[in-house]
C-alpha cells in the first residue's frame, strides 16, 4: 500500500492536462451491455474504479479490451448476476442493473455497503425499476430485478436530497428497449448523465432533454455498437485550479470543457482569484490568498459535492470566516479532523463547516478517507509548512489519473512511497 509525502510551499505553474471523466465512463462502459455488438470508448481514465468495472464485465461474460485510454467491450452473451467480490470495491458497480434490466429483464446486484461521506441508498433507483414494471426482490445481501416485460411509464427520481445522478443513469438504460415511452421527471441534470445519453444515442436509443429535470425515452427493439469519446473530468480540473489558488502561481487546465465548470469557477472569481477561459482552457492565477466564501452544495448546476472537500482546504488557510454547507452528502467531513491535524480551525455545526482562516497549515502524518477527501489532504499539503505524509492513497487511485505526477509536472514536490 502506497504512502505519499507533499513537501509543501513550492508554487505551482503550467499547464495540466484534464483525463476523461470517470463518473461519465462508468455508466457508459455498464451501458455497453445494452448490444451485443461491440463498443468503443475513448478517453477512459486510468482509474482502479475503471478496472473495476472493466472487472465486472469481463465476469459477466464480455470480451474486454484496452489499449491505453481507449477500451473495446463486445457484450455478445451475458450473465445476468454482477459478482460480490467485485461489486463490494465499488458502488458505481449498481449501474449495472439498468442495462441488465433492460436487456435480459432480470439482473442480480450485490447490495451496496455503508460508505464514509454517508447515507447511500438505491431506494430511487428501485423506485425507477418498478415502475417500468420490474419486481424486486431481496435475498442474502443481494438484489434482484426481474421482468417478463419491461413498459414505459413517468417517474420520479426526485429524493429527500434532490435528484439521484446513478439512478437517472440506470433507469434511463432499462428504458432504452422498453415497450412504449418513460418520462423520468426529477432526473439529474449533471455533464456526465448527458453524456451517457450521447452515447446511448449514437447506439441507436431514442432520448430528448438529458441534462434537464425532464428526460424523455421511447424505447426501440434493439441497439447496435458505438463509438464515443468522454467528457472530461470537470472535477478534477476543479480540483487542479483550487491547487493553483491555494499555493498560486499560474496554472492551465486543458483538454478541459469550461461550460461544465461554473459552479466552480463564480466561487474561486469572487475569492478574487483570476481566471480566464478559453475554448477547452482555463487558467488561474493566484498570489496564494483569497478572500471568504459562503458555499452550499446542490445537485448540478450548482456547487458540486465532489469538490466541497478541496474547498475546504483552501477556505482553511483564507483569512477571515467561511462558512460550507453540505446539502447532498450532510455527513461528508471525514476531511475535517485530518485538517484540524494540520492546524486548520473549522469548527462542524451539523451538515455546515464553519472556517475560521489561518496564517499557515503545518505538515503531519495524516489519513485518507475516501476520494475527494485525500484530494483536500493533497492540497492541504501544498501550502503547509514541512512534510505532509498522506496514508492510504488506494482513495486518490480511484478517481485521479497520477494526481502526483501531474502536480509534480506543474512544480509540486510530492513523493510516492511504496509502504
Ligand atoms: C454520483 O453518486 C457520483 N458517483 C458521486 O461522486 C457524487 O458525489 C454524487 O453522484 C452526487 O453528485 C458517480 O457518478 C460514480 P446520488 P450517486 O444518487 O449517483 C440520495 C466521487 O467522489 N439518494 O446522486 O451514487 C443519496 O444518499 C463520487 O466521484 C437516495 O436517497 O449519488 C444522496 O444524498 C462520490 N436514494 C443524494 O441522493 C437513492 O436511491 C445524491 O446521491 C439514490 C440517492
Amino acid at each position: 500500500m502506497d504512502k505519499i509525502i507533499v513537501h509543501g510551499g513550492a508554487k505551482l505553474t503550467g499547464s495540466v492536462r484534464i483525463s476523461g471523466s470517470k463518473n461519465s465512463a462508468l455508466p457508459i462502459l455498464a451501458a455497453t451491455l445494452l448490444t451485443k455488438e461491440p463498443c468503443v470508448i475513448s478517453r477512459v481514465p486510468d482509474l482502479s474504479d475503471i478496472h473495476y468495472m472493466l472487472t465486472i464485465l469481463s465476469e459477466l461474460g464480455c470480451e474486454v479490451e484496452r489499449a491505453s485510454g481507449t477500451v473495446t467491450v463486445k457484450a455478445e452473451n451475458v450473465l445476468t448476476e454482477a459478482p460480490y467480490d467485485i461489486v463490494r470495491k465499488m458502488r458505481a458497480s449498481i449501474c449495472v442493473l439498468g442495462p441488465l434490466l433492460g436487456r435480459e429483464k432480470e439482473a442480480t446486484v450485490s447490495l451496496p455497503g455503508g460508505c464514509v461521506i454517508g447515507d447511500r441508498p438505491i431506494d430511487l433507483h428501485l423506485r425507477g425499476f418498478e415502475a417500468l414494471g420490474a419486481a424486486v426482490r431481496f435475498r442474502s445481501g443481494n438484489v434482484k430485478v426481474l421482468a417478463p416485460e419491461i413498459r414505459g411509464a413517468t417517474i420520479n427520481l426526485r429524493g429527500k436530497f434532490g435528484s439521484t445522478v446513478l439512478g437517472t443513469d440506470n433507469v434511463m438504460m432499462a428504458a432504452v428497449l422498453a415497450e412504449g415511452t418513460t418520462v423520468i421527471d426529477g432526473a439529474a441534470e449533471e455533464p456526465e448523465v448527458e453524456d451517457l445519453a450521447n452515447f446511448l444515442i449514437a447506439m441507436g436509443a431514442k432520448i430528448e432533454g438529458a441534462g434537464t429535470r425532464r428526460i424523455i425515452i421511447e424505447g426501440v427493439k434493439e441497439l447496435h455498437g458505438a463509438e464515443h469519446d468522454v467528457i472530461p473530468d470537470r472535477i478534477e480540473a476543479g480540483t487542479f485550479l483550487t491547487a493553483a489558488a491555494i499555493i498560486g502561481n499560474d496554472v492551465t487546465i486543458t483538454r478541459a470543457e469550461p461550460k461544465h465548470l461554473k459552479a466552480i469557477l463564480d466561487p474561486l472569481s469572487q475569492a478574487g482569484f483570476l481566471i480566464s477561459t478559453g475554448k477547452d482552457t482555463v487558467t488561474l492565477r493566484s498570489n496564494g490568498t483569497g478572500h471568504p466564501l459562503k458555499l452550499e452544495t446542490s445537485p448540478y448546476p450548482g456547487f458540486p459535492t465532489d469538490m466541497q472537500a478541496q474547498m475546504c482546504a483552501l477556505l482553511s488557510t483564507v483569512d477571515g470566516i467561511s462558512v460550507i454547507t453540505e446539502n447532498v452528502f450532510p455527513q461528508r467531513f471525514m476531511h475535517v479532523a485530518e485538517l484540524k491535524r494540520m492546524g486548520a480551525n473549522i469548527e462542524l455545526q451539523g451538515a455546515t463547516a464553519v472556517i475560521n482562516g489561518v496564517g499557515k497549515l503545518s505538515g503531519a502524518p495524516v489519513m485518507a478517507s475516501d476520494l475527494r477527501a485525500s484530494a483536500a489532504l493533497v492540497l492541504a499539503g501544498l501550502k503547509a509548512e514541512n512534510s505532509t505524509e498522506i496514508n492510504r492513497v488506494y482513495h486518490i487511485d480511484r478517481g485521479y489519473e497520477s494526481l502526483d505526477e501531474k502536480l509534480n509536472a506543474l512544480g509540486a514536490q510530492i513523493e510516492r512511497v511504496k509502504v
